[in-house]
Order: structure tokens, then C-alpha cells, then sequence
């Protein structure tokens, strides 16, 4: 008869690693305007979310446990010029390098197809960060200007 090993007594906490999700794919309007609203950046005019979904080039996206819990888009012509735009981690889950790897990715997809600069307009505070990726500012002729449309 198979002898059977004693049932240990003591347990030990285990910290199994929290597994982030990276990946390209479109995002739902529900999962972004989610984000949007959490980084408290819902201006009330997200009903054409769809069209900003289908026309981005290029999603990076960030999940836990198939939840959205981190966003970045790139616009790019393709050859010239990449922009990075709502870089967004959901507010329980900052400070935990997701940004940074979302960054990073974004980056590298940028290198892969060859496009000659990446541009960005840093979040106050924020400039270090980017800078740690190797964004620097462009000069002070060159500031960032806004025009807002009607629906702006
Ligand atoms: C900015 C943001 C994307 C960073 O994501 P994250 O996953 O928390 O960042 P990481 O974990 O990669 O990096 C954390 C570092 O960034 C710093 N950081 C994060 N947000 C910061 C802010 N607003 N101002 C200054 N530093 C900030 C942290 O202090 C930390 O520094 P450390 O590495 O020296 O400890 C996230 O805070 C966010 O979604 N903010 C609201 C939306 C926003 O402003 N996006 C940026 C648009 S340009």
C-alpha cells in the first residue's frame, strides 16, 4: 500500500507575481473611456470613441486578468513623425513600472517601422520621466500650440 506523507501544519504566504498582459489590439470605447474618466480626462464628448479607436495606428495596451488597466496610442504617418498620446494606467495600479513598459513598447513599434521622430506632450510634472526614456524638450521656439475645434 502507497504510503502517504503527513499533512504539513505550517503554510507560507506565497507572492505569486501579478501577471500584466501587453498587447496591440483594439480596446472596447467602454474600456477607454473607463481609463479617460479615471485619470480624470472625460470631457463629456465620448460618444465617437469608436471612430477614435478604428483611426489610431497603433494601440498598446496593458491588462490584468483581461481588465484595461493601462493604455498608450501612437499616431504615425509612418516615415516622418509618430505621436504618443493618452498615456493612461489605471490609478490602482501606478507606480509599478506599467507606464514605462507601455512606453517602451510603444517605442520599440516606432523603431520597427522606421519612423524618423516620436513626439509627445508631457503631463505636468512629467518631463524626467520621459526624459528617463529618452525624450527630450524641443526648444523654447518651438512651443506646443492648440487650436480647439467646435467640438473641442
Ligand atoms: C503618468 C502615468 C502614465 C505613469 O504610469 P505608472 O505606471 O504609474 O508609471 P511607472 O510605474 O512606469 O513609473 C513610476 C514613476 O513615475 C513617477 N510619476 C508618475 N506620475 C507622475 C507625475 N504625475 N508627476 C511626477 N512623477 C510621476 C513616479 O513618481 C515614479 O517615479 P520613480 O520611478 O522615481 O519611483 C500614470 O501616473 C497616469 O496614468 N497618470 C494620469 C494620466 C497622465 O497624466 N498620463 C501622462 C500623459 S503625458
Amino acid at each position: 500500500m502507497k504510503h502517504l506523507s503527513p499533512l504539513t501544519t505550517e503554510y507560507k504566504a506565497i507572492a505569486l507575481p501579478v501577471m500584466i498582459e501587453y498587447k496591440s489590439d483594439k480596446p472596447t470605447p467602454e474600456d477607454i473611456e473607463r481609463l479617460y474618466r479615471d485619470a480624470g480626462w472625460f470631457n463629456g464628448h465620448y460618444a465617437g470613441l469608436q471612430t477614435t479607436i478604428a483611426n489610431t495606428s497603433h494601440w498598446m495596451l496593458a491588462r490584468r486578468d483581461g481588465l484595461l488597466i493601462g493604455m498608450g496610442r501612437i499616431m504615425t504617418d509612418g516615415f516622418l513623425y509618430a505621436c504618443l498620446y493618452d498615456v493612461i494606467v489605471d490609478s490602482t495600479h501606478r507606480n509599478q513600472g506599467i507606464g514605462k513598459e507601455l512606453l517602451r513598447r510603444m517605442i520599440r513599434h516606432c523603431d520597427d517601422i522606421g519612423v524618423q521622430k516620436i513626439h509627445l506632450w508631457p503631463a505636468k510634472g512629467l518631463i524626467s520621466y520621459y526624459k528617463d526614456l529618452g525624450f527630450e524638450p524641443l526648444s523654447e521656439e518651438q512651443p506646443t500650440m492648440v487650436r480647439k475645434t467646435p467640438t473641442g
